[in-house]
């Protein structure tokens, strides 16, 4: 304890010796098990995160607020170490929750040293990446901690769309460690050693009698490819962290400021022949959408988001002539990339957080229409396909759509047609755009005359080769002005690169609201 009279020499030793306390967090023993769970502790993995040297760390010595049941309890650092760093020479704010003091969970305090530099972030206009790894409210500290929770929760919402918000998942998070991840803006987990759910499988049994582990319960595995509620998996706490550092290089500061651009020796106008060879020109066959969007893109680099859950639709980032680009595409490969409710939601969430961004979004258009049956439409098809067109809509960047094969019906506009909000479309000569495939149209509309024909079948090809003609080729809509030019393909990215910089100074206002009310 400080004492009036010490010398510097004692008061300089004193802070040394009180901040090494802090820095040991829950101790030894406690970081080995963390080690040997093949996790960092909370301060190496700011260290992995952060530039060298960048970290400057805020409230080193909060203590936590007492209580009856905290009484003579220790906890280093109030379980989390929070400060500022830079990514790429960007500054960032961070708090990094320490498992080894009283499992990270969240009390009082240990809220205000996160808020804190939500806080800052908020005011100064930088990103807050959360490092979860805690055990939910600290049950010690009862009502306490759920204010804390509380206070947390209200800054991710309404700093959201402001300034990035990006949640790595390291741990066994539980209760409001994961609703305070929900509110961001992404979440990456790390396989086998992170966990996520707001109730574990010990309440669980007791209640409903199901017995399952953690890994089945909110295991990477299940959130990226079952829930849909983290966007990205990696092997290791030292891989998140790098996708951390990946995705935030396609995002700006804050809403004000445009994305960084990152200068490439791919050249803008370098022909995309190889594309001849990837796209199949037969509606009825498959082709691999993904080979497309790296043949478009810089060095072929392309950060897909939620790769492994609904897979009939691609999302994700990429950069066009430097500039970052948020490209949504339909997958041929999977539903013929007809959209269902989960594609739905995942597409109309990345649109707006290209939107929030400042992101300009590609949309690569080849889509049966949305996904027939009774299951979908009992589970809200209509509500769900409604967040997309309302996310087209509201979104503001630049938009370009190229219909690379077929569009039919209402996922023509559901995926950004000029009626939409697109500043501008482009078809391939392999594009095909109307209310839906010539055969069922034939069927429909021709149906009575089908069936009296002498020769059903030769009438019913004849029916079907006439609505081709009327319908089946992107000529039509580019005749009624729905499609701007249709382009060769082996000229697609330079017509790409060369329209999003047309677009790059683009202002939209939309009529004063307080803010929409979009479908959820
Ligand atoms: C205080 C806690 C704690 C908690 C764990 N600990 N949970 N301390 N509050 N919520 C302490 C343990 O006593 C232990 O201390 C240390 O953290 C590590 O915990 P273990 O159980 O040994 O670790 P592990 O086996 O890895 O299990 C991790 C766990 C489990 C799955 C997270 O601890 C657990 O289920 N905890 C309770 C989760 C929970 O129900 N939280 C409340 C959610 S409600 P020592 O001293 O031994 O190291 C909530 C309200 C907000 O968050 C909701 C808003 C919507």
């Amino acid at each position: 304890m400080t004492q009036p009279g010490m010398e510097l020499q004692e008061l300089i030793a004193e802070m040394e010796q009180r901040r090494g306390k802090v820095e040991a967090g829950g101790g030894k023993e406690r970081q080995q098990k963390q080690r040997d769970g093949g996790k960092l502790t909370a301060r190496e993995r700011i260290d992995a995160l952060l530039d060298p040297g960048s970290f400057l760390e805020m409230g080193t010595f909060v203590e936590h607020r007492g209580g009856r049941l905290m009484q003579g309890v220790e906890a280093p650092g109030e379980g989390v170490v929070t400060g500022r760093g830079t990514i790429d020479g960007r500054q960032v704010f961070v708090f990094s929750q320490d498992f080894t003091v009283l499992g990270g969970s969240l009390g009082k305090m240990n809220a205000a040293k996160i808020t804190k530099i939500m806080d800052l972030a908020a005011k100064t206009g930088c990103p807050v990446i959360g490092l979860n790894d805690s055990a939910g409210a600290r049950i010690q500290e009862g009502v306490d901690s759920l204010s804390g929770y509380g206070e947390i929760f209200y800054r991710n919402a309404i700093y959201s769309g402001a300034v990035p918000q990006i949640s790595a998942i390291l741990g066994p998070c539980a209760g409001g460690a994961v609703y305070s991840p929900a509110l961001t803006d992404f979440i990456l987990m790390s396989e086998g050693s992170s966990y996520m759910f707001i109730t574990g499988p010990e309440v669980i049994k007791s209640v409903t009698r199901e017995d399952v582990t953690f890994e089945a319960l909110g295991g990477a595995d299940v959130h990226t490819r079952k829930s849909g509620v983290a966007h990205l998996e990696y092997d290791g706490d030292a891989a998140v962290l790098a996708g951390v550092r990946d995705l935030l290089g396609y995002l700006p500061q804050n809403a004000h400021e445009q994305p960084p651009v990152h200068q490439t020796d791919d050249p803008v106008d370098r022909r995309n022949d190889n594309l001849l060879d990837i796209v199949v020109p037969d509606q009825r066959k498959p082709y691999a959408m993904h080979a497309v969007i790296h043949e478009l893109v810089d060095d072929g680099t392309f950060l897909e988001i939620q790769p492994n859950w609904a897979k009939n639709i691609v999302v994700g980032f990429a950069r066009l002539g430097g500039q970052s680009v948020g490209i949504v595409a339909n997958n041929p490969r999977v539903m013929a990339g007809a959209l269902n409710i989960d594609a739905a939601d995942k597409a109309a969430r990345f649109i707006r957080t290209c939107d929030c961004y400042n992101v300009p979004v590609l949309t690569l258009v080849d889509v049966t229409g949305f996904l027939p049956g009774v299951a979908q439409e009992h589970a809200g098809i209509i509500r769900h396909g409604a967040k997309m067109l309302y996310a087209y809509a509201e979104a503001t960047v630049p938009k370009i759509t190229l219909i690379t094969r077929k569009s039919y019906g209402g996922a023509y506009l559901a995926m950004n047609s000029r009626d939409m909000g697109a500043d501008v479309v482009y078809a391939w000569p392999t594009a095909a755009v109307a209310v839906m495939g010539a055969e069922g149209a034939a069927n429909i509309v021709y149906r009575r005359e089908i069936n009296a024909s002498d020769n059903p079948e030769a009438t019913r090809a004849e029916k079907i080769a006439d609505y081709k003609d009327a319908f089946d080729n992107p000529y039509v809509a580019a005749s009624k002005g729905y499609i701007d030019d249709v382009i060769p393909m082996e000229e697609t990215r330079q017509r790409l690169i060369q329209t999003f910089a047309m677009l790059r100074d683009k202002a939209e206002t939309r009529p004063y609201k307080k803010h929409g009310n979009m479908p959820l």
